[in-house]
């Protein structure tokens, strides 16, 4: 539930998804929304946004934001890269590392950081991770990783937090139209749209949600194997 009691900080909010979440946190009422970037800059002419400088890599910039934003209630961790690199791919092993840092490391180091003023307020987060952190794409393998061990990460939050009263929520999205997906040919969602899905998973029942019709029936698919694969081994006992 968004409400002007709510206040939200977004990583990554100067652009694609986070800019996205950034308004349609706006149009849902929040009372105010921590706007994250590299820069420090916003393009919001609203006065509940307040611009932040954030570098997830950097344990001074999390921990400096993370008091400038003392008051938050929901955490968006939306920052995230993307090096399209197979595992064989010359640069590889310098591409996953980076990809580790920011979408894993990075996010772990915000959840450390703001956890306790998440705890405080009963609070929420809300991973932004990708239909990518359950399937794999050779293209993009070490991508795949990151995003997995985002998942894994998410988890073992909600089962830390929840005690606390602060609910843990992941959001799997298929392709979006972001910059991150400029070479990509197919189908993609709207970004507005992703940020919608995304928040709507406060009021849904799930702590898991795919976004979109690729991300959905992906994830149908492997739920289907999964109990297929515990039928049998139900038949065989
Ligand atoms: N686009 C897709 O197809 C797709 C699909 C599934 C999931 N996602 C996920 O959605 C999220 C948003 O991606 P997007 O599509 O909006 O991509 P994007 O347009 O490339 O935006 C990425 C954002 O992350 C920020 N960022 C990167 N490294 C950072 C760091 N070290 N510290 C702080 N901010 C950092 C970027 O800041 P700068 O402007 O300073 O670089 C930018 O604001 C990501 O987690 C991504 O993995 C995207």
């Amino acid at each position: 539930m968004i409400d002007r009691h709510t206040v939200a900080f977004v990583s990554g909010a100067n652009r694609g998804l986070g800019a996205q979440l950034v308004a349609r946190l706006l149009a849902r009422g929040a009372g105010r929304v921590y706007a994250a970037s590299r820069t420090g800059h916003t393009e919001f002419d609203d006065a509940r946004v307040i611009p932040v400088t954030l570098d997830i890599t950097d344990d001074d910039s999390v921990a400096h934001a993370a008091r400038i934003a003392a008051d938050t209630t929901l955490l968006v961790n939306n920052a995230g890269i993307n090096r399209q690199s197979g595992i064989l791919a010359q640069h590889a092993m310098d591409d996953a590392r980076a990809e580790m840092d920011v979408n894993y490391f990075g996010t772990w180091r915000m959840v450390r950081a703001f956890a306790p003023s998440l705890i405080e307020g009963k609070g929420a987060i809300i991973n932004v991770l990708s239909i990518l952190a359950r399937v794999s794409l050779p293209s993009m393998g070490s991508l795949c990783a990151s995003k997995a061990a985002g998942l894994r990460l998410t988890e073992c939050l909600r089962a830390e937090l929840m005690p606390h009263g602060v609910s843990v929520f992941a959001a799997l999205p298929g392709a979006i139209d972001t910059d991150m997906s400029r070479g990509f040919d197919g189908a993609k969602l709207d970004p507005a749209a992703t940020a919608d899905a995304a928040l709507d998973a406060l009021t849904g029942e799930l702590y898991e949600v795919y976004i979109g019709s690729m991300a959905q029936e992906l994830a149908h698919g492997l739920a289907l194997e999964r109990a297929a694969t515990q039928a049998q081994l139900l038949s065989t006992s």
